[in-house]
């Protein structure tokens, strides 16, 4: 297949080969900085008004862009890249907790995604349920147990702790990975009440702005994906001191899991059709 290029700024060729490449979308740039840098041969283009790094790693094609924070451009972000050719999709980032024993830098890989802010109860529908859309959007099943074996390797060598790969430092607590639902909404979750009334409403184990409008638009065109969140904050009363003190590093520990995942993923020159 020829190489296209997109509209905007740069050039990026997106389909140059007959294997779709995988994306990897985070709300900011920090999400993804650790990321970046492990591809190889990378071009960095803006997709319209998105700025993406294509590059290779492990022997896949990935697309990586900064989606802007929110359900509305993780949205706009995916759809665009799904229309490029990317045949499935990794959400990486931070995440405030509801469960209460979640700690900075714990792991949650995603096993379904609800939008806590949708509310169509009045006609009937389900908390979070979109008219015409299920109650929940369950990640692909394989994908996530990828991510899950990542993040317990990333924990055993002590990555996850380390956003310099230095490893955990003497004597400090090993972080959990939990899976389980994970909660989206146009909202900083910044209050004991908001975090307990998500928490009962949907058992969700972590709240953040972006994953589930990812995967409503991946389920739509049936592309897998999957979400990992480093833990930042509880969602309390601390959450905005608290995001901006682990932020980086929780940012960190996330992008180590799906640089786990993308070596786990065979390669193109492999198998070049086991992923879909
Ligand atoms: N991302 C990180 N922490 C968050 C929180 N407390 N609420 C929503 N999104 C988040």
């Amino acid at each position: 297949m020829a190489a296209r290029s997109l509209s905007g700024g740069g050039s990026l060729p997106l389909l140059g080969g007959p294997h779709r490449p995988i994306a990897v979308l985070a709300a900011m740039p920090e999400e993804l900085a650790a990321l970046t840098p492990e591809l190889r041969n990378p071009s960095r283009a803006r997709v319209g008004p998105f700025e993406a790094v294509r590059g290779t790693a492990y022997g896949r094609v990935v697309l990586a862009a900064v989606s802007g924070v929110g359900k509305v451009n993780a949205a706009a972000v995916t759809q665009r890249l799904l229309a490029e050719g990317a045949g499935a999709l990794l959400f990486t980032g931070v995440a405030g907790a509801l469960d209460p024993e979640l700690r900075p830098f714990d792991l949650v890989i995603a096993d379904d995604a609800v939008q806590h802010d949708v509310d169509v109860g009045a006609l009937g529908y389900a908390p979070g349920q979109v008219p015409g859309e299920p109650p929940a959007w369950s990640a692909d099943p394989a994908l996530a147990d990828l991510a899950a074996a990542a993040a317990g390797d990333a924990c055993d060598g002590g990555h996850a702790l380390a956003g310099d790969g230095a490893g955990c430092a003497e004597g400090e607590r090993r972080p959990r990975v939990v899976r389980g639902r994970i909660a989206s909404g146009d909202r900083f979750v910044a209050d004991p009440e908001e975090r307990a009334r998500i928490r009962a409403a949907f058992g969700a184990v972590c709240a953040e702005m972006e994953g589930a409008a990812a995967a409503q638009i991946c389920a739509r065109w049936g592309v897998p994906w999957a979400i990992v969140r480093s833990i930042s904050d509880g969602a309390d009363g601390d959450a905005s001191v608290d995001f901006r003190a682990f932020t980086e590093r929780a940012a960190g520990a996330a992008a180590q899991v799906v640089l786990g995942v993308l070596r786990r993923l065979p390669s193109e020159r492999e198998d070049p059709g086991s992923l879909r």
